[in-house]
């Protein structure tokens, strides 16, 4: 179809916002606060101010469906045109998950992406709404860009549309707005024929396909219904109906699409048999609004995203991805430290980065790395420059095949070898700004007379700010969390969240090491109790917060 009527673009005069700063992942914001005119069409066209290469380049987009997904989709393509970006590669209805769109931008070798996405942030009109830029290494833009997007947005003046009625999306094929190409493309077809090349396919399916192995794969109504289905249920065999919550929906069902023992209750639910059938899947998982998160389980047993990282590390010899050898791990600073055992175990290096995926970047462009992941569900590789939810389950289910074993016998082996890193994340949501910022100021304030203390048997070895050095472009990235460490090894953590939308979330990370076999049964709350108590005295939580119990914990 050709829009072949050339229209002269005139410059839209507009006001510039002051809370368009992007945070851990891009700007989130309310649905309401996105639709106030001219809202995200200021933040597009700060993004593309930032871009100087942009006219005659390729851009890819996408997003995770949504509400406001596809007005979305249809104003920014009218920016592109206007703004002389040479082709827009679009997913199928304006969709596409996170990693898919990030394998896409390195295959097309694209200048960079636009997705549209607000995580695991619950949907729908009153729900959140959040776009991000990706630049053409596949991963979200480095602090410099957002940075230098947000200066932008406190001093834009205009932004360029192009007058067009809207292009069909839910139909594959060409066309052209203005000068500019666009190609609708399946979502999910690029991104399947990715994981064939990262997984042994034949061997999964041999396991999926045993009479006594049943598997569950919660979509949450999320972007990930569609991508599992194909791979999952039509190219390993697996029984139609093991992705529950497949239809990707725009409100999410209503739920709060993150993977999470909180969350994915219906999940949850299957993999303790908590209708008492008798019996619950073999293995379970389950992924986020946008596709990158992974949740993992077994029958009646849950995979702490750190272990789940460090089993995979210990197992990479046995999955195709890592054919070449696990060149190094990285791990964000909140992480637990199972995977550096592994990585010192194996002689390669493991990186200790801020929170959030754009700091990997680098180091898996560098090759100093080629398996990452972070506490909050997140699990990646060099494949794709964005955490990938998928990927996640098909290593583990590669690594099930391999090994023929449970989940649980799995990771208890890896307890028994390296020893378990208890674990626990307290988040405290929707805390007054003013009280949160306090809260961290007066911990700072504090930091310096914490050193040397004791509680217990424990004495606090360091407390401190940490500060990122990235040893690939000797940039520095400050206030990424406040550390205490313990001369045993535990570590308790706080950081405000940098992706929330109303008010602020206090987390607060507890980790201990226990090498001692006999004592890997522990209840996790209760192996933590103490450091949670000293965590809760230190940062005075409840004087701070009036919270007697954080919101959620994982
Ligand atoms: C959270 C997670 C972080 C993750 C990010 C995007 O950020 O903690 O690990 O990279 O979501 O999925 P936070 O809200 O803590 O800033
Ligand atoms: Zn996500």
């Amino acid at each position: 179809m050709h829009y072949s009527k050339p229209i002269k673009v005139q410059p839209v005069k507009t006001q510039a916002f002051n809370d368009q700063k992007p945070g851990t992942s891009g700007l989130r914001k309310k649905v309401a606060q996105f639709k106030k005119t001219d809202y995200l069409q200021n933040f597009v066209q700060s993004i593309f101010n930032c871009l100087p290469n942009l006219p005659g380049s390729t851009l890819i987009l996408g997003g995770d469906g949504r509400y406001y997904n596809r007005e979305s989709i249809q104003i920014i393509l009218r920016m592109a045109a206007a703004n002389r970006v040479g082709k827009v590669i679009l997913g199928q209805g304006g969709i596409l998950s996170t990693p898919a769109a990030s394998h896409l931008i390195r295959k097309h070798k694209a200048l960079g992406g636009i997705i549209l996405s607000a995580s695991h942030n619950p949907g729908g009109m009153n729900g959140d709404f959040g776009i991000k830029y990706n630049v053409s290494n596949g991963g979200p833009a480095p602090e410099e860009f957002t940075n230098a997007v947000y200066e932008e947005t406190k001093k834009i003046t205009e932004y360029h549309i192009a007058p067009i009625k809207g292009i069909p999306l839910d139909l594959l094929g060409h066309y052209t707005l203005e000068k500019m190409n666009i190609e609708i493309i399946n979502p999910v077809q690029d991104y399947a024929e990715l994981m064939k090349c990262q997984f042994n396919f034949d061997k999964i399916k041999m396991l999926i396909n045993q009479d006594n192995f049943e598997l569950c794969f919660d979509a949450m109504y999320a972007v990930t219904g569609p991508y599992a289905k194909q791979i999952l249920e039509d190219e390993l065999c697996a029984t139609p109906g093991s992705v529950i919550r497949g239809e990707s929906l725009p409100d999410f069902g209503g739920i709060h699409p993150d993977p999470n023992l909180v969350h994915a209750r219906r999940l949850v639910a299957k993999m303790f048999d908590e209708e008492e059938t008798g019996s619950a899947p073999n293995f379970g998982a389950a992924s986020d609004g946008d596709g990158d998160r992974n949740m993992i389980m077994g029958d009646y047993f849950f995979v702490t995203p750190s272990d789940s990282l460090a089993v995979i590390a210990a197992n990479a010899h046995l999955i195709p991805a890592f054919k070449n050898g696990l060149k190094g791990i990285g791990r964000s600073m909140p992480t637990s430290q199972a995977a550096d055992r592994v990585a010192e175990k194996l002689g390669i290096p493991c990186y200790e980065t801020p929170t959030g995926w754009k700091f990997f970047g680098n180091l898996l462009d560098a090759g100093r790395i080629n398996l990452c992941g972070e506490e909050s569900f997140g699990t990646g590789s060099d494949h794709v420059r964005e955490k990938d939810g998928l990927w996640a389950v098909l290593c583990w289910l590669n690594i099930l095949a391999e090994r023929k074993q449970s989940v649980e016998d799995i990771v208890r082996q890896h307890w028994a070898e390296y020893g378990r890193n208890y674990y626990t994340r307290h988040d405290y949501e929707n805390i007054p700004s003013e009280s949160a910022n306090k809260l961290i100021d007066t911990l700072l304030a504090n930091l310096n007379t914490l050193k040397g203390k004791s509680f217990g048997e424990r004495t606090i070895t360091i407390a401190d700010n940490f500060s990122y050095h990235d040893p690939v472009d000797d940039t520095v990235s400050k206030n990424q969390g406040i550390r205490i460490l313990f001369d045993d090894g535990a570590r308790i953590i706080f950081r405000l969240s940098g992706t929330g939308t109303e008010g602020a979330t206090l987390r607060l990370y507890i980790e201990r090491y226990e090498k001692d076999i006999q004592q890997h049964d522990l209840d996790t709350q209760e192996a933590l109790y103490d450091l949670i108590e000293i965590a809760e005295l230190i940062a005075n939580i409840i004087g701070y917060t009036g919270m007697h119990e954080p919101t959620v914990i994982t």
